[in-house]
């Protein structure tokens, strides 16, 4: 037997207690609620106090554990893609795996910012085709709170903490889930969103550089960007695919700005339909923010076994990735 594809078992998502609404920032920095509303759509975002990325995804790998019904030692390979890990080493799965106790587990993260579940379902995708059936966990996750000059209203007001991920197992190609993807990355422009640079102080350094630990953001270049290249990607995957627009039922788009999901929106169907936002509460979580709408939407039975998804991220790198299924 030949495993092509995969299906999706379960989902499950997690945000830290603290909610930071909009109004706590307008003592923080000169903005105010109206202009964070009106630009972004954003109303509140939640952040950490004491808990790293590592915790997030762990209390989001024992839930899908326990959705699923399987055991840690089941678990073939535990993917997290964050931009934000508590360590350059370990990475963030190789502290679930161990965390959880997932014995049998190889863990990687992925980076590809605000792409990286998406792009962390394609190397997932590839890691489950084989002769055998096998199980992995994916799990988009953040703390982006540590990367954002709090001073810096360009940038804080936008982003937010949490995970979400899903449950994958091994499927034939006809059973499975997977459609169409379409990947790009566009390097040459990755200059207009940066974070986290690490510095060079070493004694051999002919040019020290510091570490410049936050956000750095072309903010009107990356609206651009996602407005053009998003629409683009999804159409280049409902080709692949031989699916209309009409055939999707909900295009689950990385929550970045609501405006960017409007313009999409107008941009292929006139309508926001069949575009779930969920932004007002979580802000811009990056690699979690697919994972924790798609988790929303199951949980309250808005999408249904069966249903067929497009799931569009864009972001950091400048990556921009789509991948079509059916839940
Ligand atoms: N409060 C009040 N005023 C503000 C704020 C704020 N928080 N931030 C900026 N302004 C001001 C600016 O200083 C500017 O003032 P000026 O006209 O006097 O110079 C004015 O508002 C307009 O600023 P713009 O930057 O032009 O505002 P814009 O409408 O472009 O909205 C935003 C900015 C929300 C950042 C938008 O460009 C955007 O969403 N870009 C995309 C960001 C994104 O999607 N990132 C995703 C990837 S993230 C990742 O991969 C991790």
């Amino acid at each position: 037997m030949k495993f092509e594809n995969f299906n999706i078992l379960a989902t499950a998502g997690y945000t830290p207690e603290r909610v930071v609404p909009n109004s706590e920032l307008t003592t923080m920095m000169t903005t105010s609620d109206e202009w964070i509303v009106q630009r972004t759509g954003i109303h509140q975002r939640h952040v950490v106090t004491a808990e790293r990325t590592s915790d997030l995804c762990t209390r989001v790998a024992q839930q899908l554990l326990q959705r699923s019904g399987l055991q840690a030692t089941d678990i073939d390979y535990i993917v997290v893609a964050t931009m934000s890990p508590d360590y350059q080493t370990p990475a963030v799965s190789a502290q679930v795996q161990g965390n959880i106790g997932a014995t049998k587990a190889v863990a990687l993260d992925v980076n590809a910012a605000c792409s990286g579940f998406v792009y962390g379902l394609q190397v997932v995708h590839r890691l489950l085709m084989g002769d055998s059936p096998k199980t992995a966990l994916l799990i988009g996750g953040e703390t982006l709170s540590r990367l954002v000059d709090w001073q810096d209203r360009s940038t804080a007001v936008l982003f937010g903490d949490g995970a979400g991920g899903v449950v994958l197992t091994s499927a034939l190609a006809q059973d499975g889930a997977f459609i169409a993807a379409d990947y790009r990355t566009m390097g040459e422009q990755g200059r207009y969103l940066t974070a986290g640079a690490n510095g060079v102080d070493s004694p051999f350094a002919s040019d020290p550089q510091p570490v410049l630990p936050f956000f750095k953001m072309n903010g009107r270049r990356v609206y651009n960007f996602a407005i053009k290249q998003v629409p683009a990607s999804l159409r280049r995957a409902l080709d692949q695919g031989h699916l209309a627009v009409t055939d999707v039922d909900y295009f689950i788009l990385h929550q970045a700005n609501q405006r960017i999901i409007e313009r999409i929106a107008e941009d292929l169907t006139g309508s926001m339909t069949q575009f779930p936002v969920n932004i007002g509460q979580y802000g811009n979580t990056a690699a979690a923010s697919e994972p924790l709408l798609l988790n929303q939407l199951v949980a309250s039975h808005v999408i249904k076994r069966g249903d067929v998804l497009a799931l569009s991220g864009f972001g950091g790198g400048l990556t921009i990735g789509t991948m079509i299924l059916r839940y």
